[in-house]
Order: C-alpha cells, then structure tokens, then sequence
C-alpha cells in the first residue's frame, strides 16, 4: 500500500515515512515523480496551503495524495512566523538563516514570555475531489542558542516545556509521538478506515 506525499522536505517525509510504515503505508515522496509540478504556497492559512499542496499533485497523478503545511508561531511575535515559517528570512531562506532571524527576533524577549508552537495541518486529498483534514499542536518556548543537530527546521530552537532537550536532540519516534505533525498523522491513521483507497 502506498500514499505520495506532497512535499520536498526531507525532515517532514522522513518524519511521515516513520510513522505511516508502523501501519504498512508506504509513503512515496515528490522525489520518485520528478516531473511533477509543486503547487504554488500562496494560501493564508496551514489548511489553505495544505489543500493547495495536495490538490495540485492529485490533479497530475490522479492518485490519493497527502500534503502538510506547518509552521511555528511565536506569541511575542504575534504568531510569526506561522504559514511564513519556511521562507521567513526570505524566499528560499535556508533554516540556518530563518533560525538566527528568529534568535535575533527573540534577543529581546525575557525568559518566561517565550512561548510557541508548532502547528501542523494535512490535507488528504483524492481524485473524486474530496479532502479530508487532520490538525496537530506543540507547545514549548524558544530557546536562547540552538541545542542538537537532529531534525529539521526550527528544532534546535523549541523545547517542549519542562525537557531540558531541544527537539534537534530527541529521537524521531519520540518526537513523532508528541509532535504536532505525529498527532496529525495519528488522527489520520484513525479516520480512515479503508486504507485499500491509497493501491
Ligand atoms: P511548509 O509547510 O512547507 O510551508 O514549511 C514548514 C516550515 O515550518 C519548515 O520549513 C520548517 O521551517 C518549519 N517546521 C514545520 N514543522 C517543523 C518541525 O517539526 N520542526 C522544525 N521546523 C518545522
């Protein structure tokens, strides 16, 4: 059984991968369909964009697809940098780069009004039109340095309240069972009932 995955982060597919192969759903990245053409990110919201993501790889395969949109959302920034989170520090921003903007963004911000999250919505979409929704949350603080080189993206800088570990330090089954995007996934795995949909 397999699913496409829409989507060319590799932290994310892996992540996926991880968690769909634990139910015998293999999920197949944009990587074995090159010729596939990425939908345009220009939605407002998570669900917006996630829509848009698998919609646009349905409509040229013709087969089930599976998209995320994620971000992380600072309250002392008034939720950014949210939907932008990929390409904060600008248009095709490395993660190095969008996680020194937001040390930088975060300098002066006192301990104990650090607060974020990580927010996670997956569109599964199918040919007949139809898309099912899944949401995910994560709650910590941004820290003051970058701890741990594992993950993706702004791990490094989050940690859940009350660890001493960043996410980047964690395993990948640990953070898939709290994560926002694990507790997307799991909801998915329990809404739907015939995975034969995905062959
Ligand atoms: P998009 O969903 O492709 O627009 O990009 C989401 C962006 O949010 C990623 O490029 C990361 O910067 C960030 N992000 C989403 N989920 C995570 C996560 O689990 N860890 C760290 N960063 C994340």
């Amino acid at each position: 059984m397999s699913l496409i995955v829409a989507t060319q982060n590799k932290g994310k597919l892996k992540e996926i991968r991880r968690v769909l192969a634990s139910v015998g759903i293999e999920a197949e990245g944009m990587d074995n369909y090159p010729e596939l053409i990425p939908a345009i990110e220009d939605g407002t919201t998570f669900k917006e964009n996630a829509q848009k993501k698998a919609q646009a790889i349905v409509q040229q395969t013709g087969k089930p697809c599976l998209a995320d949109d994620s971000g992380l959302t600072v309250e002392a920034l008034h939720g950014r940098p949210g939907v932008y989170s990929a390409r904060y520090a600008g248009e095709g921003a490395t993660d190095s780069e969008n996680n020194l903007l937001l040390l930088t963004e975060m300098a002066p911000i006192a301990d104990g009004q650090r607060q974020a999250a990580f927010c996670c919505v997956m569109a599964l979409c199918y040919p007949n039109g139809e898309c099912l929704f899944f949401e995910g949350r994560l709650e910590g603080h941004i820290l003051r340095a970058e701890q741990g080189d594992g993950g993706f993206g702004y791990d490094p800088l989050f940690q859940v309240d009350g660890d001493q570990r960043s996410l980047a330090q964690i395993s990948i089954d640990e953070k898939n069972n709290i994560s926002h995007r694990g507790k997307a996934l799991k909801q998915m795995i329990s809404n739907v009932n015939d995975c034969s949909d995905f062959n």
